[in-house]
């Protein structure tokens, strides 16, 4: 059995000082206590007990070139001397809007932030200063940040959330308030007839339809064939703009991103994570009309870390890495990625374990479940979760680090050794949850 005991114990001891002991709450979702890492180097990271984890959590999506890559270093290293932050502009800025507008589809102009929840909360105020219009439409078991706007039905109990063809709106937190709610509209993910519905119910009320491209947080599923394109045209119908969030999927599914892999383009998009292979960064792309207003009409966004030199040098380095050869890195990553997805669920035969391993090849999950791989949130949630947590808990001991959840991020530097180590690691977690 590993330890965690100076994990636990320095969880013990932050909590006396940093509320609730960590700084973020999604960090809550690791056993036995939110673990704590001394370093991460490639694909593996080094906890405090000196236990080694071959890590598809990779900071929640961002490290897409592995922990402290070299490259990104270096550059960011190099940039130090130069300062960090001028509240004014810098040449680095105007460099990497110019790399953005020709690498992201539908992006004619850029602005960058911090993160990505403050990203979705600009491009909701520029959907609504655009159209006149107050009303959000999102979509269950999405998730856009946590904001008061955004963190609604991101993850709703299903006694809560009412029928699925017209599910209402959930808090995802106590201390958002119910005034809120009544600007949100939210729908079911995966079916064009839902959305209409929904469009319909509120006819004209509508400033953005907001969805994640592949929806991830609510289990990695991919849109069925024509959907993006079914809401695209759904969204023009009815004079609302379409905002995808590429936060995650972002430079993981592709350079491009979802939309240049599904051959979409939405109106505004907002990109993080990837994008600076770890550094904060974040922004709305999208079309001139629109982001114009930023200046026109005034949409006030702000932010004193945007555009800091860091970040800016960050992402010009991962981006020369991942756009060398014409994007080949994502070639290797995708081939790597059906592999040990192929693998995964052929261990998953081989221990006799209802297994559907669903998603990109850069970005899955493992559903425990006898039926089909899930479509939508609901179907997501039905699949059993105990296993799920199990199979986390059990791939920890072996030395693999998935989410509670089981979502599997893969990097440049997950090369085929490190598949095949996380294989036989599989194979032994899977055969202890066949044992019980
Ligand atoms: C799709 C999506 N949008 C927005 C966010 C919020 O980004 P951040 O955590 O940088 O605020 C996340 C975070 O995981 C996300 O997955």
């Amino acid at each position: 059995m590993r330890s965690y005991a100076k994990s636990i114990a320095l969880y013990e001891k932050t909590k006396k000082h940093l509320a609730g002991g960590v700084s973020s709450n999604v960090r809550y979702s690791s056993t036995p206590v939110p673990l704590f890492f001394a370093r991460g180097e490639g694909a593996r990271l080094y906890d405090v007990d000196g236990n080694v984890h071959i890590d598809y959590v990779l900071g929640n999506g961002p490290a897409i070139l592995g922990h402290a890559p070299k490259p990104v270093i270096d550059a960011v290293a190099a940039s130090l001397g130069e300062g960090q932050l001028f509240a004014a502009q810098h040449p680095r800025e105007t460099e990497l809007a110019e790399r953005l507008c020709r690498l992201l589809p539908g992006a004619e102009v850029v602005r960058f932030a911090t993160s990505g929840t403050e990203a979705v909360l600009m491009a909701l105020r520029l959907a609504r200063a655009f159209t006149g219009r107050d009303k959000i439409l999102k979509f269950e078991g999405h998730y856009h940040g946590w904001s008061d706007q955004a963190y609604i039905s991101a993850r709703p109990p299903l006694n809560e959330a009412g029928p699925a063809d017209a599910p209402v709106p959930v808090a995802g937190s106590p201390g958002i308030p119910a005034s809120v709610l009544g600007d949100t509209v939210v729908a079911g993910w995966n079916d064009l007839d839902l959305l209409s519905r929904a469009l319909d119910r509120h006819k004209g009320e509508i400033a953005c339809v907001i969805m994640e491209p592949v929806m991830v947080n609510g289990g990695a599923i991919p849109p069925r064939p024509g959907y993006l394109e079914g809401v695209r045209d759904l969204c023009r119908a009815h004079g609302a703009l379409f905002v995808c969030d590429e936060v995650i999927t972002g430079f993981r599914v592709g350079l491009g991103g979802a939309q240049a892999r599904f051959r979409i383009s939405a109106d505004l998009s907002i990109y993080a994570k990837a994008v600076a292979a770890g550094f904060p960064l974040a922004m709305v792309a999208g079309r001139r009309d629109v982001m114009d207003a930023l200046l026109d009409k005034g949409v006030m966004h702000g932010g004193t870390y945007n555009g800091n030199v860091q970040s800016m040098a960050a992402a010009l380095a991962a981006l020369d890495v991942l756009e060398r050869d014409g994007g080949a890195i994502y070639r290797t990553m995708e081939a790597r990625g059906k592999q040990l997805m192929a693998g995964l669920a052929a261990l998953g035969a081989k221990h006799k374990i209802a297994l559907r391993v669903q998603g990109m090849p850069t970005i899955f999950q493992t559903f425990f479940t006898k039926g089909p791989a899930p479509n939508n949130y609901r179907e997501s949630v039905a699949c059993d979760r105990d296993m799920a947590l199990a199979f986390h808990t059990a791939l920890q001991e072996e030395g693999v680090r998935v989410n509670q959840q089981t979502k599997w991020f893969l990097s440049a530097a997950h090369d085929e050794p490190i598949i095949a180590e996380t294989l036989a690691a599989a194979d032994c977690a899977m055969a202890m949850l066949a044992r019980h």
